[in-house]
């Protein structure tokens, strides 16, 4: 009897086991067996501290290698993933100690910020989001994860996905700007394009929907600061592009540093067990953003080292990113009862279970030859000149300055942003090295005439001497035209860089004035992070073209754009302010009572200033004119599960070839809650030859036309407003109706 039934255990062993696996071999080392079983089972193989050193993250040192307590927490399986990390050399020898002198052999997950672009660096995402292009936003990111994998990464923490509307916040720089909409649609299409179909294929990587939640809207500004938002709020405004993120099928998610109506963004159960994955179903797993687990403490939530990662982990934070307390408090958390053993395997299932998926049991090296193969090669520059080309937003064109003649006599470069490579690549550039980026000087000299004199002179930023400002209005002198570089260096904007002021720093505006006066025509090239004040330049200028930080190929972007070879069609995916105490301003604001009015005192308005933005979200010029007409809207009254067809013309109506971002805005009219006097819901960039005109149709339905209110998610019946055009403001007008 008792040989019958260990004959039918070692049958059922063996059964289970699948076919083709060699007798001995566990169920986790299958690469056929499913990636959930596989990490059943290699969790029912291991010990509490191997347990917690799985949910482990640890930075390595910036140019990429590994520390020493690294390696010895791999060999004690304590090692569940690092951030920066990476190069073959160093992965491999990390990876070779967990990989084969671990006790079960779990590789090592290499995560790092590759944000826009690894080695060839791409606009910053602000600037990507201004050539509102979703599917180029993919490419760059394909691009990109196929660079991070040839150095041995296989994780992103990207895209970075947080509404921002307050342009004091430097990280404004990081995401897509202020609307939900676009933020959305690019939020998806960066994930698509890190992770492709499969991300366990070779050269793509695991994305990071970050940072969860909420942190985009820090009061005042100020990096890491408070947030306060209303249920309204989350669920219209900042969580849509997460949802996004997660319906594409993002494999991770971060938390944020910001405590979130009083909750720091790090223990939310609410937003990660009931929103994230409760009512989203997402089935990655999470990581704490750098240190926020041990945060808690200064946030007032734990009491110390112990409580912090209890809160965490059980709030389902899975990973904790370079503070330590899982690991160093968990297992005594554990025996105590504080922590409850099912909280603490669903996250270490979650996270083997994701790097079974990363196929990085199966592939846990990197061939030291492919990073040379893979980084930064011609074909990938090009789509880097063609993403910064398309990222640019003209502002101003008055009696067309703009582009200038190739065979002008006399150009005047001036600004030291005009020949500053590393102020090109932006905030969090990666691996991108400042030596490969093409200033805008440079981008002139190759644009112009062989018989066109350049000159060029740094003149005033940040502590400049009168003497600068002197040396540049010489070199301006007798110039047919000058192209000033103005704004902000790269570290200006990002982590940890709020501003109070939006001015162009240091003595910029000074030079501006001092360059206008020589009666020479100026032309203003913005490079910045954020939306800033350009009101002098908008008023005294007559042309203003904004750059963002552009990436490697920016500066010769930028020259070809002012010279002509290429038309400027980018527009801006944030309000710009006229000053700093507009600020927050954003077009989908909800009306008052008393919109404002210049002619009424009791209107909602300012007694020292317009109430009306510099320039409004969706506004970019060309060298191009588009004309829109024939809106039609149909049919004319829907259920609330139907939806519109809404269809009109737009024309290039210009002797040169360009491009038009058509935008389609609705305002939902009256209903149990008020909505915004517009909301983005549909656009297209279109590239139009002279003369040509195309029918756009876009359909509007629930997903569109629905939004949260207190109680659920609905299409209100009543009238609706539907508006065509070239930004936020204007365009044509339309109008139907949702019926009970
Ligand atoms: C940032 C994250 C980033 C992490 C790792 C943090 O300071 O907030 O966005 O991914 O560092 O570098």
């Amino acid at each position: 009897m008792k040989d019958h039934k260990s004959i039918l255990a070692v049958l059922i062993i063996f059964l289970a086991a699948g076919p083709g696996r060699g007798a001995g071999l566990p169920l986790y080392k299958d690469p056929k067996a499913a990636p959930a079983a596989r990490a059943a089972d290699l969790l029912g193989r291991m010990t509490v501290e191997e347990k917690f050193g799985q949910l482990q993250q640890l930075d390595g040192l910036w140019e990429g290698n590994y520390r020493e307590e690294h390696l010895k927490l791999a060999r004690e399986g304590k090692l569940g993933s690092t951030l920066n990390v990476r190069t073959a050399p160093f992965a491999n020898k990390l990876q070779k100690e967990a990989v084969e002198g671990s006790r079960l052999g779990i590789p090592v997950l290499f995560a790092f910020d590759v944000i826009h672009g690894y080695r060839t660096i791409f606009p910053v995402p602000l600037g990507e989001s201004a050539q509102w292009d979703p599917a180029l936003a993919e490419q760059a990111a394909s691009v990109a994860a196929e660079e991070a994998y040839s150095v041995g990464l296989k994780w992103t923490f990207a895209p970075m996905v947080d509404i921002a509307r307050d342009p004091r916040w430097g990280r404004i720089v990081e995401g897509s700007g202020e609307d939900p909409y676009l933020g959305s649609k690019l939020a998806a299409a960066r994930v698509r394009g890190f992770q492709g179909a499969d991300f366990g294929a070779p050269g793509k990587v695991l994305a990071c929907a970050k940072h969860w939640a909420g942190y985009g809207a820090a009061e005042a500004g100020r990096d890491y600061n408070n947030t306060d938002i209303s249920e309204s709020s989350l669920r219209n405004i900042y969580f849509p592009p997460f949802k996004a993120a997660a319906d594409a099928g993002a494999a991770t998610f971060m938390t944020a540093f910001n405590d979130l109506n009083g909750l720091p963004s790090t223990a939310n159960k609410r937003n990660l067990a009931g929103v994230l994955r409760g009512e989203w179903g997402f089935k990655g797993f999470v990581v704490s953003d750098y240190t926020s687990v041990k945060e808690l403490i200064a946030h007032g939530l734990a009491a110390d080292d112990g409580d912090a990662a209890v809160k965490a982990l059980s709030a389902g934070v899975d990973m904790e990113m370079v503070s330590a307390l899982y690991r160093e408090t968990g297992p005594a958390a554990l025996a105590a009862g504080r922590l409850s053993a099912a909280d603490l395997d669903a996250s270490v299932l979650r996270v083997l279970e994701a790097k079974f998926r990363a196929g990085i049991f199966e592939h846990p090296y990197i061939d030291p030859a492919l990073e040379a193969a893979t980084l930064k090669t011609p074909e990938k520059l090009r789509l880097a000149l063609a993403a910064a080309l398309k990222s640019l937003v003209l502002l101003k064109n008055e009696n067309a300055l703009l582009p200038l003649d190739p065979k002008i006599g006399k150009v005047a470069v001036i600004g030291a942003l005009a020949d500053s490579r590393a102020d090109m690549l932006g905030s969090w550039s990666a691996d991108g090295k400042p030596a490969d980026a093409v200033t805008l000087l440079e981008g002139v000299k190759a644009s112009v005439s062989p018989a066109t004199e350049v000159v060029f002179s740094s003149g005033a930023f940040a502590g400049a001497a009168d003497e600068d400002l002197a040396k540049a209005v010489a070199a301006a002198a007798g110039a047919d035209v000058i192209i000033a570089a103005v704004g902000e260096t790269f570290d200006m904007s990002g982590e940890a860089a709020s501003r109070v002021s939006l001015s162009l720093p240091g003595r910029q505006l000074e030079l501006l004035e001092r360059l206008k006066k020589t009666g020479h025509p100026v032309a203003a090239v913005v490079f910045n992070g954020r939306p800033l004040e350009l009101g002098w330049l908008q008023e005294n200028l007559p042309a203003v073209l904004e750059a963002w930080q552009p990436g490697l190929q920016g500066g010769l972007a930028v020259a070809q754009t002012l010279f002509g070879k290429a038309n400027p069609g980018g527009k801006l995916p944030v309000t710009f302010p006229r000053s700093v105490g507009q600020v927050p301003i954003y077009y989908a604001h909800r009306n008052t009572g008393r919109p404002p009015n210049p002619k009424e005192k009791y209107s909602s308005k300012y007694i020292d200033s317009s109430f009306e933005p510099l320039y409004p979200f969706g506004y970019g010029l060309s060298y191009s004119s588009f004309a829109y007409s024939g809106l039609e809207v149909s049919p004319p009254a829907i259920k609330p599960g139907g939806k519109v067809r809404v269809s009109f013309e737009v024309k290039n109506v210009s002797r040169r070839a360009g491009d038009e971002v058509a935008q389609v805005y609705i305002k939902d009219e009256a209903g149990s809650e008020t909505r915004p006097v517009r909301e983005l819901k549909g656009f297209q960039r279109l590239a139009l030859a002279p003369g040509e005109s195309r029918r756009l149709t876009f359909e509007l339905g629930p997903e569109e036309l629905g939004w949260h209110y207190t109680g659920g998610f609905a299409v209100e019946p009543g009238g609706f407003k539907v508006y065509a055009g070239s930004s936020s403001v204007g365009g044509l007008e339309a109008s139907f109706k949702v019926e009970p």
